[in-house]
């Protein structure tokens, strides 16, 4: 199968639109938090971006899905936009439930190309770091697991949106004459590095909003179980090691990202060296 062609678009957009699960929020089977859970739940410092992104995701996108004139490419992001606006009723509903402290504002994204394709590197971003902390939270059982396995599905649409993005974009500049991957190497650099910036940024924002809003008590303490034997080379294994158990579910002639996955590879060989050479001083110091 050829990357851009016919068959290649039809596969895409089957995947993902075969893919979709027809559920709504308030229809899950949502537990009753004791009292630690929820004061854990509450300290989560991404709520709030996380409702802004994925409400102003939603308009977005069907904004965008509308200049779209392959139809089926249209309906595979209009179901997308679909899926990011129950992600925003999914929130809106665990904030109602639990009663979280968010401060969203209303985002407004010009549904053009250039937002879509800012908007799925992102995704591709968030979705590594998502999949790696999610398998280290249910690993320490920091939260309920009726509770994870309800959250779990955003991780996995999340993986069916990247897989879609990654395809549609190699189809789309396939389309307008950038044939081949070392054609499209350098906009898939240029696109990935912004995206690392634009989360680099917005995580210091972040840093500096709902964690040091939270009045309730030391937030370090209720992560005690996650944060005690985390190092970062156990970080961006849980990372990588999610993130192929996710995308091993799809098709092998589609396309997976691979930008941030084998950043994260290189990453981890020197974060592994630098803790056998560590390791190697202690010995020698203690002999
Ligand atoms: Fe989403
Ligand atoms: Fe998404």
């Amino acid at each position: 199968m050829r990357i851009g062609s016919e068959e290649h678009k039809e596969l895409f957009c089957r995947t993902f639109i075969d893919g979709h699960k027809p559920y709504e929020p308030a229809e899950l089977a949502w537990p009753d938090l004791d009292e630690i859970s929820l004061a854990r739940l509450r300290a989560i410092p991404v709520w709030t971006m996380a409702l802004e992104v994925e409400h102003s995701a939603g308009t977005m996108l069907n904004g965008y899905a509308s200049s779209e004139t392959d139809p089926l490419v249209r309906r595979a992001i209009e179901l997308q936009a679909f899926e990011e606006e129950r992600h925003g009723r999914l929130l809106d509903y665990m904030v109602q439930k639990y009663a979280l402290k968010v401060n969203p504002q209303e985002i407004v994204q010009r549904p053009t190309r250039a937002a879509f394709v800012d908007f799925g590197y992102n995704e591709c971003v968030d979705s590594f770091a998502g999949f790696g902390i999610f398998r280290l939270a249910v690993d320490a059982q920091i939260l309920p697991d009726a509770l994870t396995s309800l959250l779990q599905r955003i991780l996995i649409e999340e993986a069916h949106h990247i897989v879609f993005f990654i395809n549609w974009i190699a189809w789309d500049r396939t389309r307008r004459g950038l044939h081949g991957s070392l054609l499209q190497a350098l906009p898939t650099l240029v696109a990935y590095l912004t995206a690392i910036v634009r989360r680099v940024k917005s995580g210091g924002d972040m840093a500096g909003g709902d964690a040091k809003r939270d009045e309730d008590g030391p937030v370090l303490d209720l992560f005690s179980d996650v944060v005690s034997g985390l190092t970062p080379a156990k970080f961006v294994r849980a990372c990588l090691e999610e993130n192929d158990r996710y995308m091993s579910e799809f098709d092998p002639r589609l396309l997976r990202p691979t930008f941030i996955p084998t950043l994260a590879r290189i990453a981890l060989a020197i974060l592994e060296w630098v803790e056998w050479l560590r390791g190697t001083n202690r010995r020698e110091a203690r002999a």
